[in-house]
């Protein structure tokens, strides 16, 4: 993981546990602010998920990561987030190359109307990659565990898959430029039970080679598959809808032992 450059000439990269650490000061849409005070850090290796109620902030934070936001006008993050110790909102990173090491999964299966080659093959050749494609794909389909089921109809459309077929070839996408982490936000919301499943077999297969954030909504979900678990929640004393993360820790010590009274009413399901 130590040799990902996002400058031609990088900094000398700091040994660290850390693949992402993440200062959220303020982020604001506009005039709006909405996110505060969120440091998180993504550990190398393994799954931290995000979890609170809706509009605190999640994928916001989540698509700060990798400079997803920027696509959004009116975005403004203040505060640093360093990847592998370089800072992914310096000048001269070009965003496109943050994204090949920081790829992105989103909620709804999203492949693009070509085959399910192209599809896997997308961001290699985005990237000008000069090896071998073809291996690349078949092995990026192998890591997704979807190769077995297309191998034999690669040229048919991507949308001719199911939901949760969708979501492993989106998977697969992600993994063909062989990026250091995965953001995947809420990545099993449109899929049924088994295909969940699947998937979450899937995130802890993929977690000995990348380093994963995840967002759901699911906390059994969460508990399942994440080692670490930040709890965000919307703070509405100043007026505002302001999301900001309660706490991070161990996911048995967050869902067993939170330390925070709004994550231990959030936790039992009280809301009031
Ligand atoms: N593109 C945008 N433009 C303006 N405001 C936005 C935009 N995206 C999100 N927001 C606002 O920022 C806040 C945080 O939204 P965000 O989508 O990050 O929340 P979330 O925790 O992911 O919610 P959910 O669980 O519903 O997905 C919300 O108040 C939302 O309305
Ligand atoms: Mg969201």
């Amino acid at each position: 993981m130590s040799d990902v450059e996002l400058l031609e000439r990088p900094q000398a990269v700091p040994a660290s546990d850390v693949a992402i650490d993440c200062h959220v000061d303020k982020i604001f849409y506009g005039k709006f602010l909405a996110v505060r005070d969120s440091n998180v850090p993504i550990e190398k290796g393994k799954i931290t998920g995000f979890i609170g109620p809706s509009g605190c902030g999640k994928s916001t934070v989540l698509r700060s990561l990798n400079r997803m936001n920027d696509l959004i006008k009116g975005f403004r993050l203040e505060g640093q987030v360093n990847f592998l110790g370089q800072d992914v909102y310096a000048r001269g990173i070009d965003p496109v190359v943050v994204r090949r090491h920081i790829g992105m999964v989103f909620q709804q299966p999203n492949p693009f109307s070509m085959s399910i080659f192209d599809n896997v093959a997308f961001g290699l050749k985005l990237n000008r990659f000069k090896g071998d494609i073809e291996e690349r794909v078949e092995h990026a389909l192998v890591r997704a565990a979807l190769w077995d089921e297309v191998k034999d109809k690669l040229k048919a459309s991507g949308l001719s898959l199911s939901g949760g077929q969708q979501q492993r070839l989106c998977i697969a996408r992600a993994v063909a430029t062989q990026p250091t982490v995965l953001l995947m936000d809420e990545p099993c919301s449109a899929l049924d039970p088994i295909a969940t499943r699947r998937v979450e077999e899937l995130m802890l297969e993929l977690k000995n080679d990348y380093t994963i954030a995840l967002v759901t909504h699911n906390m059994q979900q969460a508990r399942r598959v994440a080692d670490v678990t930040a709890f965000f929640s919307v703070d509405i004393s100043r007026g505002g809808r302001t999301g900001y993360l309660v706490e991070i820790g161990q996911t048995d010590q967050i869902f067993e032992a939170p330390q925070e009274q709004l994550t231990k009413q959030y936790i039992r399901g009280d809301f009031s």
